[in-house]
């Protein structure tokens, strides 16, 4: 089952930058999805259409979306909660569009400000107006094995919460461990349920590495055949309604991986370290990946 490709789509920008204290400007975001593309990323979510209350670093959205020189072959995703974020997404002719549900109430109720069924409703409207623009439509299910509010959480609420997005006409979901709490068998039984919803060509996985599990799920995940990831340039990252968890999985540290197991990604590690060294150094901080400190520190 293990696929002889790998799709990543980093999410550095978007995932890895909405929680950063310091503040990013838009030339900054913009000079780190043309070093994404340049190193070979096929697909990079650049950012939020969401409330600037809730996420203030996202508030530049629209300046960020212009300022991009857009690359052919690549797409550019953005998160869209809402009718509201929708349309303002419009202007930035995305090539992709997310809405973003939980399998946790709990965590609905503080990321989004709504229960799980209120979100699919709410949802609807988006993925119906994209399908009509020809926008595709991803769906992300957030504490897929564990919630910062609610703690473990059952396969069976990722199946409802995929089953409920298939029937809104989400195409792609990403299967997401939000706060890097899952080990491998459990990252499996989260897949097998939004498997039972969607096909294996339209699901991937998002793990953040909290736990230093990242790794080890994607492998996990791998064997099961998924073939796409979403992973975070320099480990950037984390979600500002869960607490304490870290960023997603280093593109660059899934890039070696799969390099080192002779899947081909597309990507250029050399650049795609350079990409990470970019925001790093602008953030003042080491890029958290090992296998960029190694390569860099060589
Ligand atoms: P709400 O307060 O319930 O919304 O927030 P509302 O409809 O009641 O509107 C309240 C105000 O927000 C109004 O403004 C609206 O215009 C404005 P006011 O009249 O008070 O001036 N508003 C908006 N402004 C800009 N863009 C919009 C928008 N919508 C309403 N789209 C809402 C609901 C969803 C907007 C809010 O809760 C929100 O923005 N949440 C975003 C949370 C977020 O971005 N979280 C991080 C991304 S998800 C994630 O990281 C997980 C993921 O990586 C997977 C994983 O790891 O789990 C994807
Ligand atoms: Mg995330």
């Amino acid at each position: 089952k293990m696929p002889s490709r790998v799709k990543i789509v980093d999410v550095g920008p978007r995932d890895g930058l909405q929680n950063e204290k310091q503040p990013v400007p838009a030339e900054v975001k913009i000079g780190l999805v043309h070093r994404l593309q340049d190193a070979g990323l096929k697909e990079i979510e650049v950012t939020s259409f969401v409330s600037p209350k809730w996420v203030p670093q996202m508030a530049d959205a629209a300046e960020v979306m212009a300022g991009i020189q857009r690359k052919p072959g690549v797409r550019y995703s953005v998160l869209t909660p809402n009718m509201k974020g929708f349309e303002a997404a419009l202007a930035s002719r995305p090539d992709e569009i997310v809405v973003f549900a939980a399998a946790s109430e709990a965590f609905s109720q503080r990321n989004i400000n709504c229960s799980i069924a209120e979100s699919i409703d709410r949802f609807a409207p988006v993925v119906a107006a994209a399908k009509a623009k020809g926008i595709y439509v991803r769906g992300a299910i957030s504490c897929t094995v564990g919630c910062p509010y609610e703690g473990e959480i059952a396969p069976e609420r990722v199946g409802m919460v995929a089953r409920l997005l298939k029937q809104i006409g989400v195409q792609h979901i990403g299967v997401a461990d939000t706060i890097g709490v899952g080990t491998p068998v459990k990252v499996q039984r989260a897949m097998e349920a939004a498997l039972q919803h969607y096909s294996i060509d339209d699901i991937s996985g998002h793990f953040h590495d909290t736990y230093g599990q990242a790794l080890g799920n994607t492998l996990a995940a791998l064997e099961m055949g998924v073939w796409q990831y979403d992973t975070s340039s320099a480990g950037l990252g984390g979600c500002p309604y869960a607490k304490g968890a870290t960023g997603n999985v280093a593109t660059e540290d899934v890039v070696y991986m799969l390099n080192g197991m002779g899947i081909e990604t597309g990507i250029d590690l050399d650049k795609l370290i350079d990409a990470g060294k970019y925001i790093s150094d602008f953030l003042q901080r080491k890029p958290n990946s090992r296998a960029a400190t190694a390569i860099l520190t060589k």
